[in-house]
């Protein structure tokens, strides 16, 4: 098929996976471009001379388009964004932060910019700074989301409304049938992350993926509003600030719960009890660990099928 944002980011599938502390590194993102959507590494979770090699690793494995999400609060923002420069990277997701601190920068590199946004708000200000295309993510989305609590499918046709640029639609998304729903609500393109982090090629802890593919309906939960919020599995960490939250405690005392490279012990290390968790909701309904090229094959087959399935109904 062809659209604005196949066309837009040169590849043949509307499907991006999304970038993933943890989870996104070269291996991920190769096998995902090379399976035809568009694989990006997650630079969130890098030290930049870290995220030189994957960038490097990921143009050695795949000569199809690839991206980097930066979340703009990242410390070494300014060292990761000369990498991307020299290294040659040509699409970049931004998250977490202003789109107006780095959007122009990157234009002027003749670099395609996507900005992840999470209210209809966020959505005009990255349209205004010139990004060639926005992530709406819901509710639903695994990792760090929006206050709002509004879900994907009522943020998808708010933002559609409201921009002239392409919106990619993201939160609870990992069948054919739920990227349809997005493309009837107006979105070009989905992002998926949770679906995706249980790849064989994702770089999360084995233990993390089958806890995940092990997960109920009502098993994730949008915690730590007051700091950031982020939609985390149940675990003794998870519970530790729940309690915290219900005793109303406050944005630095979060912080100190949280403390430093809680993600990383969880997601990287398998420490599923005292690690911070990130997944969706969608993880109730994933499956089974398998080739990154078979979930967008499934995703991308399913869509089809229900597209048809959709058109034949008789009225
Ligand atoms: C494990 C995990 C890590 C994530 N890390 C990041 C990140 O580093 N940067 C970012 O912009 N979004 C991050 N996200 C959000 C994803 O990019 C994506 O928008 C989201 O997963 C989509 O919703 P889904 O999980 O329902 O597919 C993360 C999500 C997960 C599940």
């Amino acid at each position: 098929m062809s659209n604005r944002i196949t066309t837009l980011f040169k590849i043949q599938y509307p499907v991006i996976q999304a970038g993933m502390i943890w989870c996104s590194g070269w291996e991920l993102a190769s096998a995902v471009s090379n399976a035809g959507g568009l694989g990006i590494i997650g630079a969130g979770s890098m030290y930049p001379e870290v995220l030189k090699t994957h960038i490097r690793k990921c143009k050695n494995a795949s000569s199809k388009p690839f991206a980097v999400n930066v979340p703009l609060l990242y410390p070494n923002v300014e060292e990761i964004m000369n990498i991307i420069v020299e290294e040659g990277v040509k699409i970049v997701f931004s998250s977490a932060g202003n789109p107006a601190s780095w959007t122009s920068f990157l234009k002027e590199k003749g670099i395609t910019v996507v900005h992840v946004i999470a209210n209809t708000k966020f959505a005009l200000k990255a349209e205004a700074c010139g990004v060639d295309a926005i992530v709406a993510e819901g509710f639903e989305a695994g990792g760090h989301n929006g206050r709002e609590e509004t879900t994907t499918l009522c943020l998808i046709p708010m933002v559609k409304d409201q921009v002239k640029i392409p919106v990619i639609a993201a939160g609870g998304i990992g069948t054919g049938r739920a990227m349809l729903a997005a493309f009837a609500l107006g979105a070009e393109g989905v992002q998926i992350g949770s679906a995706f982090a249980v790849a064989e090629e994702s770089s999360a802890h084995p233990d993390f993926k089958n806890r995940i593919i092990g997960a109920a309906e009502g098993d994730t939960k949008l915690r730590m509003k007051k700091l950031v919020p982020v939609r985390l599995l149940k675990n003794t960490f998870d519970e530790t600030i729940a309690q915290a939250e219900a005793e109303g405690a406050h944005a630095e005392t979060l912080k100190q719960l949280l403390g430093r490279a809680r993600a990383k012990l969880g997601m990287f290390e398998g420490n599923l009890e005292e690690g911070e968790l990130e997944i969706g909701q969608v993880s109730a309904m994933l499956k089974g660990i398998k080739p990154a090229a078979a979930i967008l094959d499934e995703i991308w087959q399913e869509f089809l099928t229900e597209k048809q399935r959709i058109s034949s109904l008789k009225f």
